[in-house]
């Protein structure tokens, strides 16, 4: 199982996690991240997992996101592994908005299939740091995902009664 890790990113937190989840991935030599702009949507195979992040603004996605996020063709994403992260601030949901839920649910609505509900890691201050322990947590996300992906991924063998 192959993993592509897209973000956008202003000042390079959300960045920084998603390096963090590429290196937590086992692979000898594993994919750097990529910003989203920059994404072959031609990568997107039954053999990989799709993760995309961004910074949480404005309650939700930063236009130039959503603009490179739209460039990709919609079908592009139909039956994609996927899983969504942001980063925000560390209070509720309800008054920080997540750009993870919002990509989620493009992803869902493009028919892509998200194998771990949406995650966010927090920041401490409008240009970051990320809070502490944050990046060993996107590591441990990183994993967790392998796990999921691998599972989603391997057709299950049903056994059948013998005649
Ligand atoms: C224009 C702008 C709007 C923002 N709006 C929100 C917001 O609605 N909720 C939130 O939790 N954080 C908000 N933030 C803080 C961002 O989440 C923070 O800058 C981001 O996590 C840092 O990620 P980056 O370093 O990858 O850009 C905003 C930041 C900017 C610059």
């Amino acid at each position: 199982m192959r993993l592509v890790v897209a973000y956008d990113s202003t000042y390079g937190n959300t960045r920084r996690v998603a390096e963090a989840i590429a290196e937590s991935w086992p692979s000898e030599r594993p994919d750097p991240p990529v910003p989203l702009r920059d994404l072959d949507a031609r990568r997107l195979d039954r053999e990989t997992l799709l993760v995309v992040g961004a910074p949480t603004h404005g309650h939700g996605v930063d236009e130039d996101t959503w603009r490179a996020f739209e460039r990709i063709p919609h079908e592009r994403f139909r039956e994609r592994l996927v899983a969504a992260f942001d980063t925000r601030f560390d209070m509720g949901r309800w008054i920080t908005g997540s750009a993870a839920r919002s990509l989620e649910k493009a992803l869902v609505a493009r028919g892509a299939i998200p194998i771990a509900p949406a995650e966010s890691f927090f920041v401490a201050g409008r240009e970051g740091p990320l809070e502490a322990g944050e990046l060993e947590r996107a590591r441990e996300w990183g994993r967790r995902l392998h796990t999921l992906a691998v599972e989603h991924a391997v057709p299950r063998v049903v056994a059948m009664p013998r005649a």
